[in-house]
């Protein structure tokens, strides 16, 4: 009778423990945040909040269930011992054999010069332990940046803006390539060709078949926009740049979000040229073709076009939060079914339930790969009028004033 007393009692008490953690969470808008997905968990950390102030909320979205946006997404908070600092304009990416950690760089925390505090990793299956500073003096502290992943966990770091070095008060925008081996923490640099272009707002994207980084968009020193015909394509087997040629690009573009699907296609979608956002906020990539498609379905009008993150899992791709034309600091995630092509249709519902998720090591590497090329959000200072504008597929909307720092 005491057992059962106990046994109910303690049941009752592991209810109130998970209650209390697992309570619904409702994020603030936000954008230049990172989105991270480890298993069926989308995690957020950081971006910018509608005052334009710099955060660190850390929460998930769990997508091991279905749910139907008619009612609250489910968001759940993080609670850590170890906090990250305030920031925006980060990059992540997954690492580790079953993928569970996170690996964080950069992003502008007040201080762009400092190397301090840029480099953190958190283990997933250790909460609430929280962030892990990894010390280091050789990576300049940047933001717009791509961090990408490949399958032996190195983490390269490429492009980005910030402070330069200690002392520099110009901001300047990099063509380094850091590489960082997570099992030794060695940091070295990768081969760069004087032709490549310094960039940032670019997105990069790990190939595992053939270990190839392919770098899209982005823009350089003066508002130079990268060239999207012939792209920047890195090749981590052999520290290697060769160039890609691809045909019927579209618009150029920064500040966009990239994933890559499983059938080689990297969907690109929203982004700014220049100062205003892209026509067409939805195109994608054939890898194998090398053709572009450009979608033609009508996006809704609070799609953002540039602050976001996008992640695919399975045939959903998640857009969250970021800047639009009728929402400023989006605090909603736009869910878009991926069709063939450039076909994409938006619901307002995600199913698990005819989506095959099996635990196979091909479907963990998938996983990473997606996560590794979500892309960051950026960002320069702006100045904005806060008019409500309508959207139309074909049709620029008119631009909110953006300073490029
Ligand atoms: C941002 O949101 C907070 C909380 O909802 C609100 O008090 C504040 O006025 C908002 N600021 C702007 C600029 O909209
Ligand atoms: C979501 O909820 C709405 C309103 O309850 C309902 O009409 C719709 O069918 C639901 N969608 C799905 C996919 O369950
Ligand atoms: C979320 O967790 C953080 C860190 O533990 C805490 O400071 C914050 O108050 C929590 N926010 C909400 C809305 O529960
Ligand atoms: C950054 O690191 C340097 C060298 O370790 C130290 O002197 C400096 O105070 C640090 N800055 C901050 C903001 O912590
Ligand atoms: C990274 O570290 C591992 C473990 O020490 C080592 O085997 C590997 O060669 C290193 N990779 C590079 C590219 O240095
Ligand atoms: C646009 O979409 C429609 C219907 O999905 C399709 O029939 C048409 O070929 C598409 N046009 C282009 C230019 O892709
Ligand atoms: C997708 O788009 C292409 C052309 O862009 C069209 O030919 C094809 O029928 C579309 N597929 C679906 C399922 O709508």
């Amino acid at each position: 009778m005491n057992n059962l007393n106990n046994l109910i009692f303690g049941i009752i008490f592991f209810q109130i423990i998970i209650n209390i953690n697992c309570q619904q969470y409702v994020p603030v808008g936000k954008f230049f945040h990172t989105a991270t997905l480890v298993e069926t968990k989308i995690y957020f950390l950081g971006g910018k909040n509608n005052d334009s102030i710099s955060t660190n909320d850390f929460f998930f979205l769990d997508i091991s269930k279905s749910f139907n946006k008619t009612e609250a997404l489910p968001f759940k908070n993080v609670t850590l011992d170890l906090i990250m600092p305030k920031h925006y304009g980060a990059g992540t990416t997954v690492f580790g054999k079953s993928k569970n950690s996170i690996f964080f760089f950069g992003g502008d925390m007040g201080v762009l010069q400092d190397k301090n505090s840029s480099v953190y990793t958190l283990d997933t299956t250790k909460l609430p332990s929280g962030w892990q500073e990894i010390i280091q003096d050789t990576v300049d502290r940047r933001r717009l940046l791509s961090v990408t992943a490949d399958n032996n966990n190195k983490i390269f770091l490429f492009g980005g803006g910030g402070g330069g070095n200690f002392g520099d008060t110009k901001y300047i925008r990099y063509n380094t390539m850091n590489i960082f081996n997570i099992s030794t923490q060695d940091w070295y640099v990768g081969t760069i060709e004087n032709t490549l272009i310094k960039r940032e707002g670019h997105t990069g994207t790990f190939l595992s078949d053939t270990g190839e980084i392919i770098y899209i968009g982005g823009r350089s020193d003066n508002g130079l926009l990268i060239d999207m015909t012939n792209l920047d394509v890195y090749d981590t087997i052999n520290d290697k740049w060769v160039q890609w040629s691809t045909r019927n690009p579209p618009e150029q573009r920064c500040l966009h979000t990239a994933v890559l699907t499983n059938d080689n296609r990297i969907i690109l979608f929203g982004g700014v040229n220049g100062l205003t956002p892209v026509k067409n906020y939805y195109v994608v990539l054939n890898v194998k073709t090398l053709e572009w498609y450009h979608g033609n379905g009508s996006l809704s009008t609070r799609a953002p076009y540039r602050g976001h993150t996008a992640t695919l899992y399975n045939d959903y791709m998640f857009i969250a939060f970021g800047q639009g034309t009728d929402q400023q600091f989006s605090d909603d995630v736009l869910i878009y079914i991926i069709g063939d092509y450039a076909n994409f249709t938006e619901v307002n519902y995600y199913n698990v339930i005819n989506k095959i998720v099996p635990k196979s090591p091909n479907n963990i590497i998938i996983g990473s790969i997606i996560s590794s090329i979500i892309a960051i959000g950026f960002i320069g200072f702006i100045i904005f009028k806060y008019n409500i504008l309508k959207l139309k597929m074909g049709k620029r909307p008119p631009a909110f004033i953006i300073n490029i720092p």
